[in-house]
């Protein structure tokens, strides 16, 4: 018990515990893949979105099936349970944001001054803090909006 207590002390404050060990490096890497195609809505959308199972299975139906990992994978997906990811990125309810990301990508603004160099990382850590002064500082050099329902709703 205590040596669990000390573990969770022990943590970056800034990572989220993930249930699985995911790879952004490795499929950046090895899969060759590009972050929209996972993160489908990252240039088009509001939301960036996470990928379902159903797109993890297309692949790991038959690559890479002995890895522990993709083991663990293949059980959530017999189950028909989604992979519960632990948000990283977002604001709380009370703050009443809206983002988009597509006004963004249209900005050509590189995922990384948002989120750091994902491609390196395992599962992602939150390496940049946004803040209201953070958006309006950038929305100002850049003669974007700064009226408060840009940003609110
Ligand atoms: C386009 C095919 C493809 C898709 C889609 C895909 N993967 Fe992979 N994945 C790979 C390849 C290729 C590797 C590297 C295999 C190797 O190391 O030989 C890999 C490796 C992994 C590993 C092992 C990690 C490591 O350290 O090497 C895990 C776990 C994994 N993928 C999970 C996922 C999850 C979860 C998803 C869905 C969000 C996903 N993959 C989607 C192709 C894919
Ligand atoms: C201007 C800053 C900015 C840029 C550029 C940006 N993001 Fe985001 N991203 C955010 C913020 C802020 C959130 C949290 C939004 C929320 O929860 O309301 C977020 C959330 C996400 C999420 C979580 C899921 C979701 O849909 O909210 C993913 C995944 C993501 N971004 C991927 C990307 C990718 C991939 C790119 C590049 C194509 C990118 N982002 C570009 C700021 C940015
Ligand atoms: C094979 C699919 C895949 C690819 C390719 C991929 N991601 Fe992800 N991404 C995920 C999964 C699964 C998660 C949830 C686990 C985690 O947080 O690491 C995630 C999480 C994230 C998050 C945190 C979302 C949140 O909860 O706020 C960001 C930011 C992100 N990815 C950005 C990127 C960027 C930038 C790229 C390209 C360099 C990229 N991703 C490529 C699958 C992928
Ligand atoms: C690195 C610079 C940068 C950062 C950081 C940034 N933005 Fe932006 N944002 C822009 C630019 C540039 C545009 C595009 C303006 C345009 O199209 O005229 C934009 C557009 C937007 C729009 C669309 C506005 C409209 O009128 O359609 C929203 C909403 C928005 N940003 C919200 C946010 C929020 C919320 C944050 C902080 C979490 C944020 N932005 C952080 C540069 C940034
Ligand atoms: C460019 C985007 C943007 C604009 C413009 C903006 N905000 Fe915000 N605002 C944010 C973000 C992002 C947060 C959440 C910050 C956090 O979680 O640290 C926030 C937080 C807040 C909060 C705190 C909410 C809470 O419960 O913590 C208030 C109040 C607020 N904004 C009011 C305003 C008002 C009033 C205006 C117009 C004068 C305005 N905002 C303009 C992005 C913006």
């Amino acid at each position: 018990m205590l040596v669990i207590l000390l573990m969770l002390v022990a943590l970056p404050v800034a990572e989220a515990q993930q249930p699985l060990g995911f790879s952004h490096s490795a499929h950046i890497g090895k899969a060759r893949m590009q972050c929209t195609d996972c993160h489908v809505g990252a240039t088009s959308r509001d939301q960036a979105g996470i990928p379902s199972i159903r797109k993890c299975m297309l692949c790991h139906q038959f690559i890479a099936k002995d890895h522990p990992e993709v083991v663990r994978l293949a059980e959530y997906w017999e189950r028909k349970h989604e992979v519960p990811w632990a948000r990283v990125y977002g604001f709380k309810k009370e703050a009443a944001v809206q983002f988009r990301h597509a006004p963004h990508a249209r900005a050509e603004i590189a995922c990384a001054q948002c989120h750091g160099e994902v491609s390196t990382m395992t599962v992602a850590v939150k390496t940049v803090r946004h803040t209201m002064g953070t958006c309006i500082g950038c929305h100002r050099e850049n003669k974007a909006s700064d009226d408060c329902l840009a940003c609110h709703f």
